[in-house]
């Protein structure tokens, strides 16, 4: 199954850097696509323009086949009274910023399920892989997007999800595991079994017939190697290429990754919307993990940027969204060719002591 995925993707090792909308940039997909790995880009946020741009430049930075990846959550409708009360909840918060909260909020960006010009500018850019998170696009879709050539990857973080992807005719799953920094791709948020790598795996192993991609808590070549032994033919890893200087991450971000602040990760809904998984912050020490009147997803993350922003202004960090996953501690500040030379080395020394 590995060198099959491989092969199908078209890359030398099983390493691929996970999509992280905001946080990956052209320079880090290509550096990692260059070293034979899979660089990814998350476009999940980013408008039709701001996609084709960034999928072009990646085209001119590499000649390696690499991913992009958009969010499929199933688009919920705006309950005006409901934002104004998350508002007014989070009013407090702003004043202690001497600021008052924004008087409305709104999704910011659609779901890939509502946006079909995003499908054409696809069929027209036709990126060597495109993987999705939160859900599936319809068949239609995704018979259009594998006609035009491109191999196409679903995020699952339980068995039925898995079987989802696959009756779908997809070409691979990520396994999600609980332990993975950044949003849960979970379809349906509210039925979130929160399963670990390890139960996932063995689970996907026996139900699911696509080759598996491993993601969560993944941070070094030996944790590659580990996840090849359960059966995943390749690893999907995220927070270990924040501290790339290649990332988008700023100072404040780096700085925390960096500190023992990055022990304490945890899922919370309340930032965004949905169940994500990043350095706990004042959010979600005053707020929880969930929270009854929080709005729908990503309207809630408009509200909790703005008070970032705010908040940031001032030098105060309490309310970033710092996503990472549970190896969070073990995140290297190495250029990407670096890190990638790093894995790969960690990588074989671990095959060589197995056998
Ligand atoms: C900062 C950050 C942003 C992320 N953004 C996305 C995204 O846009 N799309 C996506 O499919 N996954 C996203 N993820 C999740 C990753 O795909 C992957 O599941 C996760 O990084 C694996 O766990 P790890 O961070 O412990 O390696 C993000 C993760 C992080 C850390």
């Amino acid at each position: 199954m590995t060198s099959a995925l491989l092969s199908l993707l078209g890359i030398t090792y099983p390493i691929i850097q996970a999509p992280m909308a905001g946080t990956a940039t052209v320079a880090l997909a290509a550096a990692v696509s260059n070293a034979g790995g899979l660089g990814s880009l998350g476009l999940g946020s980013s408008n039709v323009e701001e996609a084709r741009t960034h999928i072009q430049a990646l085209k001119q930075a590499t000649a390696k086949p690499f991913n992009v990846n958009f969010f499929c959550h199933q688009p919920l409708p705006e309950d005006e009274a409901r934002n104004q009360h998350w508002l007014r909840l989070l009013a407090p918060y702003f004043s202690e910023f001497s600021a008052s909260p924004p008087t409305q909020i709104s999704a910011g960006y659609p779901s890939f399920l509502d946006s079909p010009q995003m499908v054409d500018m696809l069929l027209i850019e036709r990126p060597p892989v495109v993987s999705f998170h939160f859900g599936l696009p319809s068949q239609a879709v995704i018979t259009a997007l594998q006609q035009a050539g491109i191999k196409l990857l679903g995020c699952a973080t339980n068995v039925a999800e898995a079987k989802a992807i696959e009756a779908a005719g997809l070409d691979g799953v990520i396994a999600q595991g609980v332990e993975a920094g950044g949003h849960r791709g979970v379809f349906e948020p509210e039925q979130d079994l929160e399963l670990g790598l390890f139960g996932l795996l063995q689970l996907l192993n026996k139900h699911c017939s696509l080759p598996l991609i491993a993601a969560g808590g993944i941070m070094n070549g030996q944790g590659i190697q580990q996840v090849l032994t359960m059966g995943a033919s390749a690893a999907q890893l995220g927070t270990a290429f924040i501290l790339c200087p290649e990332s988008n991450a700023n100072a404040a971000y780096r700085a925390q990754l960096s500190s023992a602040k990055a022990y304490d990760t945890a899922i919370t809904a309340v930032i965004s919307g949905r169940p994500a998984r990043g350095i706990i912050n004042r959010m979600h020490q005053a707020l929880g993990t969930h929270h009854a009147a929080l709005p729908v997803y990503p309207t809630a993350y408009s509200a909790a940027k703005a008070l970032n922003t705010v908040a940031s202004a001032q030098n105060c960090n309490d309310f970033a969204p710092f996503w990472a996953g549970q190896g969070a501690p073990l995140a290297r500040a190495l250029p990407a060719t670096e890190l990638m030379a790093a894995l790969i080395a960690e990588w074989h020394q671990a095959c060589s002591l197995n056998y």
